[in-house]
């Protein structure tokens, strides 16, 4: 199969961390025989310095076509004085909106090896492997009217309107219930139906499309604050979370921070499936650039080789390279390695390129 990867290293770490990646993507090939057609091409603050834009229009025509888009992160003190429009986080946002990423998917996977790291006791978070399905185009960040008015009597009034139409919900729901059909097959749908009408109709077009298509699915519903409760309290309860993308924002940081360092976290973005059900896709670490440590060859790379995992998983269908990759994770933290937004006492602390190069050993 010829399995295209556009990859955008973008800013401060993202290259960095990236050639790990590169590293990984020429492993694959040597030893497994899985081959790539890899693109390489500049996003945000790389971009603004050679093109003038954040994206150029030939890269975004690029994204469109390939079958993963695989990110590291954009920013940096350098463009921070140039105008909204202009900044570097403008082509993460043009290639997600004209994309159409309307699913943010946001595992929270505790590393046993990591287990410590965690602020929750270890036998609440060992083992756990959550995923929040985040709605990520509509609801209140996008809803109109909005903008802030004055009264008569003075006062200013900020608005911001909280809307689904019932094929929003239905999308972005499917992508759920195919994600649990392979994991352990249980969806919560997390709204407040209790207090908001577009949370009444959440529910009522989850449970519909549950009954209609995914009936083998396990489905329960749970209002939100709930759900973010539920989350410390007894997280292992919770296969795949489904919800808003106000909820989904303040759920998925909460779930992150159950697993540890914000140097291990993978996300994914997924469009609309064509004919064939391949779905546009966008793979990133959930980290920034990182100006602080960007040259220290200091980064954690595992959050973007993780990234690249959920591409082999949801774009190429090479689950079992994924697992292998995921598993290799597991091992090199188990021998003690440690980047240095990992380290704990006792462990070894090592650059990007040894934890780079430990992972292919594994
Ligand atoms: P950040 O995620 O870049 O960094 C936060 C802290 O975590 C820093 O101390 C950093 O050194 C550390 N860190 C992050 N990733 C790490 C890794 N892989 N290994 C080791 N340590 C890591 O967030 P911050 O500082 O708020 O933003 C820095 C720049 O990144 C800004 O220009 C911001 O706009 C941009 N940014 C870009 C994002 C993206 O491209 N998706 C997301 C968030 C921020
Ligand atoms: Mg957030």
């Amino acid at each position: 199969a010829n399995r295209s990867l556009l990859i955008l290293p973008g800013d401060g770490i993202g290259p960095e961390v990236m050639a790990q990646v590169g590293r990984v993507i020429d492993w694959m090939e040597r030893r497994r025989g899985v081959r790539f057609e890899v693109t390489e091409d500049l996003v945000g603050g790389a971009a603004i310095d050679k093109h003038g834009t954040p994206l150029h229009d030939d890269t975004m025509a690029a994204a469109q076509e390939v079958d993963a888009v695989l990110l590291g992160a954009v920013g940096g003190p350098k463009w921070d004085e140039l105008p909204f429009e202009q900044k570097p986080e403008r082509g993460l946002l043009r290639l997600r909106k004209e994309m159409d990423l309307f699913a943010n998917l946001r595992p929270a996977l505790c590393f046993d090896a990591l287990v410590e790291a965690s602020t929750l006791k270890p036998e609440i978070v060992s083992g756990l492997d959550i995923m929040i399905v985040r709605e990520l185009t509509g609801g209140v960040y996008f809803g109109e009217p909005r903008g802030v008015e004055t009264l008569p009597d003075g006062q200013e009034r900020g608005i911001n309107t909280q809307v689904y139409t019932t094929s929003e919900i239905e999308r972005v729901a499917a992508v759920a219930f195919e994600l649990a059909r392979k994991r352990q097959n249980r969806v919560t749908s997390c709204e407040k139906a209790n207090v908001m009408e577009s949370g009444v109709l959440w529910r009522r077009v989850v449970q519909k499309l549950h009954d209609a298509d995914f009936a083998d699915v396990e489905l329960s519903h749970m209002y939100a604050d709930n759900a973010a409760m539920q989350l410390v309290r007894n997280p292992k309860q919770f296969d795949v979370i489904v919800t808003d993308n106000l909820f989904g924002d303040i759920l998925s940081d909460e779930a992150a921070m159950l697993t540890g360092s914000l140097g291990m976290l993978p996300s994914a973005s997924l469009g609309a499936a064509d004919a064939t059900g391949r779905r546009k896709a966008l793979f990133e670490p959930v980290h920034g650039s990182a100006p602080d440590i960007a040259g220290k060859r200091v980064a954690n790379p595992l959050a973007t080789i993780l990234s690249f995992a959920m591409a082999l998983r949801y774009s190429f269908d090479l689950g079992e390279e994924a697992d292998l990759m995921e598993a290799a994770v597991q091992k090199v933290l188990a021998t003690g390695m440690r980047t240095a937004d990992i380290m704990q006492a006792g462990k070894a602390k090592v650059s990007t390129d040894v934890m780079g190069d430990s992972l292919l050993m594994e």
